[in-house]
C-alpha cells in the first residue's frame, strides 16, 4: 500500500459502497479524476460462498490504471483464507478485511462491525490471514462497537499482525452515520500503528478533506458518499495539493455525469429493464441530487419511474451553468456532522502540522 501513496500529498481512496462502486462507477469516476486506489464492494464469505461475478469484474476488467483491493466480509478464518487464495488468481492489488459494516444481519453473524465486540476473534482472524496472504493485506474498521473507548484495545490487536494499512471510519457501529466523526481516534491510530493509516468519514469537499487530514495526520483519505455527490472531489483535492487549477463543475456538468453513469451502468447490466434501471439510478441520485434546487430535485426524482421522466427532471434542475455548491446543506440528514470538520478549532495550515507516517 505504501507504494500507492503519492510522494507529495496524502493518498486519496474511493470508499467501497455496496451496489454503488461497481465496475461502471469506477470507470466513470476515474474520468472525473481517479483516486489513488479503489476497494471493491465486499465479497460475502461463508461456507460454500463463491466469488460474486459482478464484483470480480471490477477487478478483472479494471481499466482505470489504478490498483483495486478486494474487500472480504466474514467471520470464519478457513473460509476467509480460502477466498483470499481464490482471489490471488486474479489481478487484485491486495485483500482488505471489513470490520465496520453495521448491518444487523451481518453483525449477528459475527462479521463486519459485529466482530468489534470480540477483539480475540479479530486477533485470530488477522493472524491467520496475515500468514495466508503473501501480498498486501489491509483492514477497514470502525472505532468500536458501542463506544470509542474500545478503540485502544482494538489498536493493540491490529498492531500485532503486520498489516499493510488501516482505514478508520471514525465512528462506532452504534453511531451508524448519525454523528460527527471521532477524528481523535484516527490520530490515535496514526500514532499507534506502524503502517499507513487512512482516515474515513464525512470528507465532502476540499475543506472537510483538508480538515480531517490536518486533525489526524493520516497518510490518506478515503471518501465514499462525498465522491458519489461530487465525482470531481479527488481531482479538486489533488489540485489543491499540486497548486494546479481545480475543476469547477457546473450543474450542466452534473447532468452530463448522470447521463454517462446511466449509460455505463446500463452497459454492464446483464438484463436491462428500464424501470429497474431507473430505480438503481435513484439510489445514486439520493446523493447526487441532495440539496440542489432547494430540495425540489431530490423530491421530484423519487417519483420518476421511466427514463423519460428521470431525464426530464434532471434537465429541469441541472441544465444551466451555475457552479455546483461545494458543501451539502448545513442541516443535511445524509451527511450528518460534516460541519464539525469546518468549525473550531480554526483549521491549522496542514502543511505545517501534518506528519506522514512511514515517509
Ligand atoms: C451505500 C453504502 C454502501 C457501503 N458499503 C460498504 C462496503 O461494502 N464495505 C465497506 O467497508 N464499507 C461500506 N460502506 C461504508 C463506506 O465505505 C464508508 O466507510 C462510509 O460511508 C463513511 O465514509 P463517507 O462519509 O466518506 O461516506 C458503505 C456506505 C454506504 C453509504
Amino acid at each position: 500500500m505504501r507504494d500507492w501513496i503519492p510522494a507529495r500529498r496524502p493518498a486519496l481512496v474511493l470508499a467501497p459502497m455496496q451496489d454503488v462502486t461497481d465496475l461502471a462507477f469506477m470507470r466513470v469516476i476515474a474520468r472525473r479524476g481517479a483516486p489513488d486506489w479503489f476497494v471493491t464492494e465486499y465479497f460475502r464469505v461463508h461456507p460454500g460462498s463463491a466469488l460474486r461475478r459482478d464484483i470480480l469484474r471490477s477487478i478483472t476488467e479494471n481499466q482505470t490504471g489504478r490498483p483495486v483491493v478486494a474487500q472480504l466480509i466474514g467471520g470464519e478464518l478457513a473460509e476467509l483464507t480460502r477466498t483470499a487464495r481464490a482471489l490471488s488468481a486474479h489481478p487484485v492489488a491486495g485483500i482488505d478485511l471489513n470490520l465496520g459494516c453495521p448491518a444487523p444481519v451481518v453483525c449477528r453473524k459475527h462479521a463486519g462491525g459485529g466482530l468489534l465486540r470480540d477483539p480475540d476473534a479479530i486477533d485470530h482472524l488477522l493472524g491467520g490471514l496475515r500468514d495466508a496472504i503473501d501480498g498486501t493485506f489491509t483492514v477497514k474498521t470502525r472505532v468500536g462497537h458501542g463506544d470509542k473507548r474500545e478503540f485502544a484495545r482494538l489498536l493493540d490487536v491490529f498492531r500485532r499482525h503486520a498489516i499493510d494499512g488501516l482505514t478508520v471510519h471514525a465512528r462506532t457501529v452504534a453511531d451508524g452515520y448519525r454523528t460527527p466523526v471521532h477524528d481523535d481516534c484516527v490520530r490515535l491510530a496514526v500514532e499507534a500503528m506502524p503502517c499507513p493509516v487512512v482516515a474515513n468519514g464525512n470528507g465532502v469537499d476540499v475543506r472537510t478533506a483538508r480538515s480531517l487530514l490536518a486533525r489526524t495526520g493520516a497518510a490518506g483519505l478515503m471518501i465514499g458518499r462525498g465522491a458519489i455527490r461530487n465525482p470531481w472531489i479527488f481531482a479538486q483535492i489533488a489540485a489543491e495539493h499540486d497548486g494546479s487549477s481545480a475543476p469547477e463543475p457546473t450543474h450542466r456538468d452534473l447532468l452530463e455525469h448522470i447521463g454517462e453513469l446511466y449509460d455505463e451502468v446500463a452497459r454492464e447490466t446483464p438484463r436491462f429493464v428500464e424501470r429497474s434501471h431507473v430505480q438503481r439510478m435513484k439510489r445514486t441520485l439520493v446523493y447526487l441530487a441532495h440539496g440542489l434546487a432547494g430540495g425540489a430535485f431530490e423530491h421530484q426524482i423519487r417519483r420518476a419511474e421511466r427514463a423519460a421522466d428521470f431525464f426530464a427532471i434532471c434537465r429541469r434542475h441541472l441544465d444551466h451553468q451555475t457552479p455546483l455548491p461545494a458543501l451539502p446543506p448545513a442541516d443535511s440528514p445524509i451527511f450528518r456532522g460534516f460541519d464539525a470538520l469546518l468549525g473550531d478549532p480554526p483549521l491549522p495550515d496542514r502543511a505545517e502540522t501534518t506528519t506522514f507516517p512511514g515517509f
